[in-house]
């Protein structure tokens, strides 16, 4: 196993999150401002909002957690989860994480390039496969919190991984896993490779 990714386990297993049960239910009635931007069941229609239906529960709620807190900043989002409590944060996260994500199409021109990065990494530059956290299917892993990229729109994924590259998203932790990722993508390897994840399933 990758160096890197047996840290992040060993970091994950100690600290693992203490979060509420969210109830998928209760959560349903609390997503009707998100709607509009991410889509009634969370299959948002725009490319630069991200798809939430189907994404993996743990993830989801992390990510509340950091935009709430400002560790990620979301400008479309600001004060918007201000008055959310934790457990209205964890059934939307439920709730969301019981939709299905609907699946894109990838560009044929860069599915090689894309497939190639996904599933091989870049292993002279040190630079793991994302398959070994992001799954083969690209499902993601959610116990330990690793989002699903299958069928995400093309242009949030790209921007993602230009903001990990950039250092302007920042919450991948102290092991800054996605920000030693993305330094070795150049912009056509982050173009592929999320032309390539938007059409996988
Ligand atoms: C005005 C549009 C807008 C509204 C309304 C909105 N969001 Fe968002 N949301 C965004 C955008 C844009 C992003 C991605 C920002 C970026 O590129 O990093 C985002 C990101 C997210 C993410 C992170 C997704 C991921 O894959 O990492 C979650 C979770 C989320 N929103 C949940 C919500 C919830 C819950 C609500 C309602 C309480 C909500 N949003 C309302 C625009 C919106
Ligand atoms: C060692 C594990 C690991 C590997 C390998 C990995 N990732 Fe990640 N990735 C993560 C984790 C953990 C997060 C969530 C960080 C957070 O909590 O914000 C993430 C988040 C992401 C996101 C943001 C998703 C969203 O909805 O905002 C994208 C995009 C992404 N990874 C793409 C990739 C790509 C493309 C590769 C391969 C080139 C890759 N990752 C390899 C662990 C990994």
């Amino acid at each position: 196993m990758n160096k890197v990714l047996m840290t992040l386990l060993l970091t994950l297993g100690i600290t693992g999150l203490a979060h509420a049960a969210g109830d998928a239910a209760a959560g349903e009635g609390k997503v009707a401002v998100c709607g509009a931007c991410h889509g009634p069941d969370g299959n948002s229609l725009a490319p630069n909002f991200p798809k939430l239906a189907g994404q993996g529960e743990r993830y989801l709620l992390k990510q509340l957690q950091d935009i709430k807190a400002g560790n990620r900043q979301v400008v479309e989002m600001t004060g918007l989860l201000n008055n959310l409590s934790e457990q209205d944060l964890a059934d939307i996260a439920a709730y969301y994480a019981s939709q299905k994500m609907s699946v894109g199409a990838a560009d044929p021109k860069l599915v090689a390039r894309g497939e190639a990065l996904f599933r091989g990494g870049k292993l002279d530059e040190g630079m793991p496969a994302c398959t070994g956290c992001h799954a083969p299917n690209g499902a993601g892993i959610d116990a330990a919190g690793f989002p699903q990229l299958g069928g995400q729109h093309a242009a949030y994924v790209a921007k993602q991984l230009t903001a990990f590259r950039e250092g302007d998203r920042t919450n991948d932790g102290d092991s800054r896993i996605m920000r030693s990722i993305a330094a070795k993508l150049s912009n056509k390897d982050i173009e592929a490779v999320s032309s390539f994840v938007q059409g996988l399933h």
